[in-house]
C-alpha cells in the first residue's frame, strides 16, 4: 500500500530549493492526486539561512546533515537540488536506503558518475523510483508540441534546431561552483545543453545517433573570487555548440551559451517536418508557433497558438480558466504532480525522465565533449 502522504526530504535551499519547495506544496492543492505531500525535512549547509528557509516554505524540520535523510522514516522521496558534484553521492546513499530520488539536472558531473547512478537505480529495483528535473518537458506549449508530434502532424522530420542563450556569464560575474569543473563537470554544456538534449529527445521520441563538429570554448579564464579576495581559475566552457543526427535521419543543431548579450533565458526549439514546422521559446512559454505546409500559399505562415486551454495543454485544467497563462514555477509543480501520480500507481500526464533516461542525455553530452576534444564526429554507439 503506498502511503497517503509522500514524505519529502529536500537537499539544497537556494534557487532549485525554492522552486521545488513550492512545487511539492502546490501540487496536491491544484491536482486531484491519490497522495498528498508532507514537507518532512530540508537540508543544506548554512544553518542560519536554512532555519529561515524551512520556516518560510513550511518544512517541518531542517538539518545541515543531509546523510540523516537516509535513515529518516518520515522521508519517502529525497529531492536533490545541490551542485552537480553532490548528485551521485547523495543519490547513491538514498537509493541504498530504499528512498525514491528526484535529482536535478544534469544527472551528474561526468558520464562515469551518471552510469553509476543509472546502475544503482536499476539495482534498487522497481519499487524504488527515480526522476530527473527536466522541468521544461512540462511547459505548457511543449505538452502540445509533444502531442502534435505523436500524432504525426509534422510528417517526416528534417531539422531540429535548439538553442539556449543566456547572458549572465560576463567577466564581471564572480566565481561560483558553476565555473569550477570539479563541481559542475562542465559549463553551459551540462547546464543548458542538458535541457536541450532532453527536450529534443523527448519531443522526437527517438535517440541521437551521432554528434559532429562540437566546440566548447572557455572565453573567460579567471574571475574574481566570491569572497572578494583575488581571482580564481575558470575551467568550464562558456559556450558549447554541436551538430547531431537523430535515428530517423533528422539533422540537429545545439547551441548553449552564457555570453549572448541581449538573450536572458532564450531556450528555443524549432522542428521542421515535411507537413509543417513548430517552434517554442521559454521567453514566451505559453505559445506554440505552428506553420502548416498544407495551408494555401496566400495564408501560409507561422500561427501563434496560446497553449492555455484544457483542449490544447495537458495541465491547463488544473490551473486557471481557459486562456490564463502559467509560468516558470508551474513546470516544476506539473512535474511534482506527475511524480506523485507515479508514486501512487497512476500514469503521469507526460513521460517522466528517470535515471536511465537522463543517462541517455548524458551520453549525448559526453559525445559532444569527445567531438570537441578530438575534433571529429562521434558515434553514440561508441559512448556507452
Ligand atoms: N531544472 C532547472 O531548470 C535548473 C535550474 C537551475 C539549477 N538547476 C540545477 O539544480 C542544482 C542546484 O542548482 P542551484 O542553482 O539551486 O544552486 P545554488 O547554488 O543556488 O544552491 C545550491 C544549494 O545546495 C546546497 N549545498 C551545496 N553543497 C552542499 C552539500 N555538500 N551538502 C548539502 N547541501 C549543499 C547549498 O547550501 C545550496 O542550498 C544544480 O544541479 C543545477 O544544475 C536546474
Amino acid at each position: 500500500m503506498p502511503p497517503t502522504s509522500i514524505g519529502i526530504g529536500l537537499i539544497g535551499q537556494k534557487f532549485m530549493g525554492r522552486a521545488h519547495s513550492n512545487a511539492w506544496s502546490q501540487a496536491p492543492k491544484f491536482f486531484d492526486l491519490k497522495v498528498g505531500t508532507r514537507l518532512a525535512v530540508v537540508s543544506a549547509r548554512d544553518a542560519t539561512e536554512l532555519a529561515a528557509f524551512a520556516k518560510r516554505f513550511g518544512w517541518e524540520k531542517s538539518t545541515t546533515r543531509w546523510q540523516s535523510l537516509a535513515k529518516n522514516p518520515a522521508v519517502h522521496l529525497v529531492d536533490i537540488g545541490t551542485p552537480n558534484n553532490m548528485h551521485a553521492e547523495q543519490a547513491l546513499t538514498m537509493l541504498a536506503a530504499g528512498k525514491h530520488v528526484a535529482c536535478e539536472k544534469p544527472l551528474a558531473r561526468t558520464l562515469a558518475e551518471a552510469r553509476v547512478m543509472r546502475d544503482a537505480a536499476e539495482t534498487a529495483g522497481k519499487r524504488v523510483k527515480t526522476f530527473v528535473w527536466h522541468n521544461y518537458r512540462r511547459a505548457p506549449a511543449i505538452g502540445l508540441a509533444w502531442h502534435l508530434l505523436r500524432e504525426g502532424k509534422l510528417g517526416r522530420i528534417f531539422h531540429v534546431r535548439a538553442r539556449y542563450l543566456q547572458s549572465w556569464g560576463a567577466a564581471s560575474t564572480p566565481m561560483s561552483w558553476r565555473y569550477d569543473a570539479s563541481k559542475a563537470g562542465s559549463g553551459a554544456h551540462g547546464d543548458l545543453n542538458a535541457h536541450l538534449v532532453d527536450l529534443t529527445r523527448f519531443l522526437m521520441g527517438e535517440p541521437i545517433v551521432d554528434v559532429h563538429g562540437a566546440v566548447t570554448p572557455t572565453f573567460i579564464l579567471s574571475r574574481r573570487s566570491a569572497t572578494g579576495k583575488g581571482k580564481e581559475k575558470c575551467d568550464v566552457d562558456d559556450a558549447a555548440l554541436f551538430l547531431a543526427t537523430f535515428a530517423g535521419g533528422a539533422t540537429a543543431s545545439f547551441e548553449a551559451t552564457r555570453l549572448a548579450e541581449g538573450h536572458l533565458n532564450d531556450n528555443t526549439i524549432e522542428i521542421n517536418g515535411e507537413a509543417g514546422s513548430l517552434r517554442w521559446s521559454l521567453e514566451d512559454m505559453n505559445v506554440l508557433e505552428w506553420c502548416d505546409a498544407s495551408d494555401s500559399p496566400r495564408l501560409r505562415g507561422w500561427r501563434k497558438i496560446m497553449a492555455t486551454s484544457a483542449g490544447n495543454h495537458p495541465y491547463a485544467a488544473n490551473w486557471w480558466p481557459d486562456g490564463h497563462i502559467t509560468g516558470y514555477e508551474h513546470g516544476f509543480t506539473n512535474m511534482a504532480a506527475d511524480v506523485l501520480r507515479v508514486l501512487s500507481g497512476e500514469k503521469p500526464e507526460l513521460p517522466l525522465p528517470d535515471f536511465a533516461d537522463a543517462y541517455e542525455t548524458c551520453r549525448v553530452l559526453e559525445a559532444a565533449l569527445l567531438s570537441a576534444k578530438h575534433r571529429c564526429a562521434i558515434s553514440l554507439s561508441d559512448v556507452l
